[in-house]
């Protein structure tokens, strides 16, 4: 790929603010303190997390990088920067979400596959750049196709980087081209985020969004995008990222079995207490983030004081000062809605958050009955224990 470079090793890596929580230090996964989530809506680049499965490619030569568009279509084409940024251009605001988010804490029950990330592998972006219908259109495909006239049905994102699990080649996903086609599905082949371009973590010069869907189809440093009839055969659509019961094993695992996660299902988190904290006793604020996937609303978030036995409904906004409505015109259809409420917490206790989305969806109350031996999606209630003490804390 002309003016892109995928490094092989590590010493080309990006600096980051010093207090992300590192998982992984090679490849680079971090993800933010807790309460850096709740600070605010749109979630600062700085304290975005962090997610690859290789080395950060470099880009040495903007004018000549390209995204090469090919495969089941007449007119394949390779599209630059200024043919994208020509199309109209749209700020979608969108939250992705590692399937990964809240792994740590299903390892618990028993060992899971993966990077280990608390409950911060979430961020809500402002994501501009032109709709992947659009672009589509350059090569001859109309808006709403799901099937082209030589038979693709799928659309494949290949990227620059280089990853151990595709024995050295790049990173790559698909969607189905009914999805990519729709231009109320909002995908953006994104070249700014939070008003500002791209960072070199988070795909610089190009990435794809795909907002409602587990972040692992979001492609960072396009290369090219292949019009294919099956989906991708890549690792991560094909031996990764599915969600299996808590029976399949590493040694009766079946791949086939199971289809690409894409929609991720209803979660949320609260961000304002660790794991376990020591407060006084009286009031404590209790926020957090609420999220579910496919443009999905979020119609309720409960907490409970006493470990689940009775709740209180949590206020619930995106932009600040005004209450959140799901499906309101006003809501951001893909993006989270923060909460919080006052509780009073007069002894130690168990302090509980669930939300329900707007299909009624609602959070399971355990892990251990979505347990999965790679860990993803963990979207069990999620549960923080508050020590209160009378001494000064
Ligand atoms: N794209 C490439 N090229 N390489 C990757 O490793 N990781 C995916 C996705 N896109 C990945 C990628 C995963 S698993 C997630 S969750 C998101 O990017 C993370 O995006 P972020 O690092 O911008 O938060």
């Amino acid at each position: 790929m002309p003016g892109l470079k995928a490094p092989s090793d590590y010493s080309q890596e990006p600096p980051r603010h010093p207090s992300l929580k590192i998982n992984a230090k090679q490849p680079f996964n971090a993800e933010p303190p807790r309460s850096a989530l709740i600070a605010s809506y749109v979630t600062p680049v700085d304290f975005f997390y962090k997610r690859n499965h290789g080395p950060i490619p470099v880009v040495d030569d903007i004018e000549r990088y390209s995204v090469l568009i090919r495969g089941l279509i007449d007119n394949p084409r390779e599209l630059f920067v200024r043919d994208i940024k020509m199309l109209p251009k749209y700020n979608v605001t969108a939250t992705l979400q590692c399937a990964g988010n809240r792994r740590t804490a299903m390892s618990k029950v028993k060992t899971v596959k993966g990077v280990g990330w608390d409950v911060s592998a979430i961020g809500n972006g402002v994501w501009g750049g032109a709709k992947l219908a659009d672009v589509l259109e350059l090569v001859g495909i109309s808006k709403l196709t799901s099937t082209t006239k030589s038979g693709g049905k799928h659309v494949e994102f290949v990227s620059i980087d280089k990853c151990k699990e595709e024995n050295g080649g790049p990173y790559k996903a698909s969607i189905p081209l009914s999805r990519a086609t729709n231009p109320d599905a909002d995908v953006v082949i994104a070249y700014e985020m939070n008003g500002e371009p791209l960072n070199r973590d988070h795909g610089y010069p190009l990435r794809v969004v795909v907002p409602g869907v587990i972040g692992a189809r979001s492609v960072k440093w396009l290369d090219c995008i292949n019009i294919i009839a099956e989906e991708s055969q890549g690792f991560f659509m094909q031996k990764d990222y599915k969600m299996f019961p808590p029976s399949v094993n590493w040694d009766n695992i079946d791949w086939s079995t199971s289809r690409p996660q894409m929609d991720f299902p209803v979660q949320s988190a609260i961000c304002s207490l660790e794991d376990v904290t020591a407060i006084k006793p009286g009031k404590v604020k209790v926020s957090g983030y609420a999220a579910s996937g496919g443009g999905r609303g979020i119609d309720r978030v409960d907490v409970s004081v006493d470990g689940g036995k009775t709740w209180v409904e949590a206020y619930r906004y995106q932009k600040p000062g005004a209450q959140y409505i799901s499906d309101d015109m006003n809501s951001d259809k893909w993006a989270w809605v923060l909460f919080d409420v006052t509780v009073d917490a007069p002894q130690s206790t168990e302090i509980v958050v669930k939300a329900v989305d707007s299909a009624a969806n609602i959070q399971p109350e355990n892990v251990q009955e979505i347990w999965n031996l790679r860990g993803i999606l963990n979207t069990s209630w999620h549960r923080v224990q508050v020590r209160v003490g009378h001494s000064n804390m």
